[in-house]
Parts: C-alpha cells; sequence; structure tokens
C-alpha cells in the first residue's frame, strides 16, 4: 500500500518504536493519529512531526474498557471524513522475571495489553477502517520461541501470531488485510538495565529503533503477511517449530546467565 495521504491509527506512539515509525510514516506522507497514555509526550513527539498540523493525538489508557469506546467513537467519527487505512497495533509492555515470582496481576495486565488490546482494537477497527485497509500487529521474535523470564509475554505475542494468521485468514477477499512484525531486542526503555546487561552477556543483537521503524514501512508498503526481523532470530524461529529439542538445548547452555541477571535483579531491589 502507498503510504502517501493514507491515515495511520498508531498504538504506544511514543515508546521507543511507536517515536520512529511515527516519523517514518509522517515522512512517508502519512497522516497519524497517535494514541498512548501520556498527554505531554503525545503532543511533544506531534510538535516533532513533518506536517504537525495534520496528525491527531488521543490519550488513552486501552486497558480501560471506556478508553476504548472513546477510541471507537473517534475512529467511527472519521467515516465521514477521511477514514482511517491503517491501524498499528504497536502498545506493548513485558517484564523480566520468573513467572513464580510475579503477581497474578502483573500477569494478566501483560496478556491483556500485549494480547486481548490489539484483538479488541482489531475487533472494532472492522466497523471503520477503510478498504483497502491493514491493520498491522506488533508482536516479538518471542512470539515464536518461548524464553525463560518471559512466560507470559511469550504466550501473548505468540497468541498474537495465531490471532493475525487466523483473521487475515477469516478476511480474505474483504480488502482488509491483518499482518504480524515481530522485532527482535530493540533499544528501547522496554528493556531494563538488567536485561540489557543480560542481552549483552549473552550476545544477543539489539536493534536501532530507527532501522525496525523502516521494517514497518516495507512491511506496510509490500504487504508483507508475517515478518521476523534478522538472522539468526529467523531461523530459531523456524527450527523451534521444526526441532523445538534443538532450540531447548541452546537455552539450557544460557540458563546459568539468566538465572544469574534474575537473581541479581531481585537484590537491586
Ligand atoms: N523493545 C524491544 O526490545 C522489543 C522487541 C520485540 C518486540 N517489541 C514490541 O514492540 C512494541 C513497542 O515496544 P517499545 O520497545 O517501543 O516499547 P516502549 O518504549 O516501552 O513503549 C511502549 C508504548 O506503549 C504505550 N503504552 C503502554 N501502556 C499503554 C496502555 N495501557 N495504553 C496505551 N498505551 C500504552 C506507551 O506510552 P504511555 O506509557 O504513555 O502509555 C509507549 O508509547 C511492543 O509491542 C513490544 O512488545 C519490542
Amino acid at each position: 500500500m502507498k503510504l502517501q495521504d493514507k491515515r495511520v491509527l498508531l498504538t504506544g506512539a511514543t515508546g521507543g518504536i511507536g517515536k520512529e515509525v511515527a516519523k517514518a510514516l509522517a515522512e512517508q506522507g502519512a497522516s497519524l493519529v497517535l494514541v498512548a497514555r501520556r498527554l505531554a509526550q503525545l503532543e511533544e513527539l506531534r510538535a516533532l512531526l513533518p506536517n504537525s498540523e495534520r496528525h491527531h493525538v488521543l490519550a488513552l489508557d486501552l486497558t480501560q474498557s471506556c478508553d476504548m469506546e472513546s477510541l471507537n467513537e473517534y475512529a467511527r467519527g472519521c467515516i465521514d471524513g477521511q477514514r482511517i487505512d491503517i491501524v498499528i497495533n504497536n502498545a506493548g509492555h513485558n517484564q523480566f522475571d520468573l513467572l513464580s515470582r510475579r503477581s497474578a496481576q502483573s500477569v494478566s495486565q501483560e496478556i491483556q495489553l500485549n494480547l486481548t488490546v490489539p484483538i479488541l482494537v482489531a475487533q472494532s477497527a472492522l466497523q471503520w477502517i477503510n478498504r483497502p485497509g491493514i491493520i498491522l500487529n506488533v508482536g516479538s521474535t518471542l512470539g515464536g520461541i518461548g524464553y525463560p523470564g518471559y512466560s507470559a509475554y511469550c504466550a501473548a505475542k505468540s497468541g498474537l501470531y495465531r490471532f493475525s494468521e487466523a483473521l487475515n485468514r477469516e478476511l480474505d477477499g474483504t480488502g482488509i488485510q491483518v499482518l504480524y512484525l515481530a522485532p527482535r531486542t530493540t533499544d528501547t526503555s522496554l528493556n531494563t538495565e538488567s536485561v540489557r546487561r543480560m542481552n549483552q552477556a549473552l550476545g544477543n543483537h539489539c536493534d536501532d529503533a530507527k532501522c525496525v521503524a523502516q521494517h514497518f514501512i516495507q512491511v506496510l508498503e509490500k504487504e508483507v503477511s508475517v515478518l521476523w526481523i534478522g538472522w539468526p532470530e529467523k531461523l530459531f524461529v523456524r527450527i523451534n517449530q521444526l526441532l523445538p529439542a534443538v532450540v531447548s538445548n541452546a537455552i539450557r547452555k544460557q540458563q546459568e546467565t539468566i538465572h544469574h541477571f534474575i537473581r541479581q535483579m531481585h537484590k537491586n531491589v
């Protein structure tokens, strides 16, 4: 899809990846509806974008049903003017820790923001999105590989992957496509200092958010159904589907380092 003059609703717009995606989309000539909870950050971002007067901000907590209703009302209101052509479900959060150490509340919040919210946004978008239209769900490499310390996040992102696949098939021929883009570790504040140090110790790649944003542009322009960013992550995701024991063995060798950083994290609290 050509992005020039398209209207894009972007959640998680003020985050490390969201900001770069907003800039890249605005540079392509898209007009944006930027969504996150904090209004000041949203306004600051809008002011930075080319043609700032063309963009709108919505300060909403997507885990609150009344805010979800406000999002729907806003989007339905666009039907008489310029409809929304693209929805990017990018808001997300995770907490690196052992499941046994986490509160039930933090686990359900993580599932809600990373899985339930994008499903509900997609469901409501079916009422108001333009045709042709695109719903792009932002997953993670961890949606393709179960990884220690991230069990709930892996569950949510892999659920989002299957949801995207199923809805894309359900909507076949309707003019609406549902795409899934899975970044690997990216340099944003989503990753705490302990996680950064652990990734360094494990030799994990860490992408720059600007480069990740270019993948968003590519996926939307070329209408790619699924993109796993980066080697060897892309390969590991495939091996994990075919020969999960091979990936389990590789992760077993990392266990000591992973547990070391989890222990350190709790010592520092
Ligand atoms: N960074 C990585 O290593 C990495 C790797 C793979 C996948 N991803 C995925 O990429 C996406 C973006 O990640 P990121 O690194 O940019 O995260 P981030 O920097 O932590 O940004 C998160 C964004 O979500 C918004 N948000 C959080 N809770 C919200 C809520 N309840 N309602 C509405 N907005 C909310 C935040 O703004 P407010 O706080 O103002 O609401 C912020 O704009 C996520 O889906 C993440 O899972 C990230």
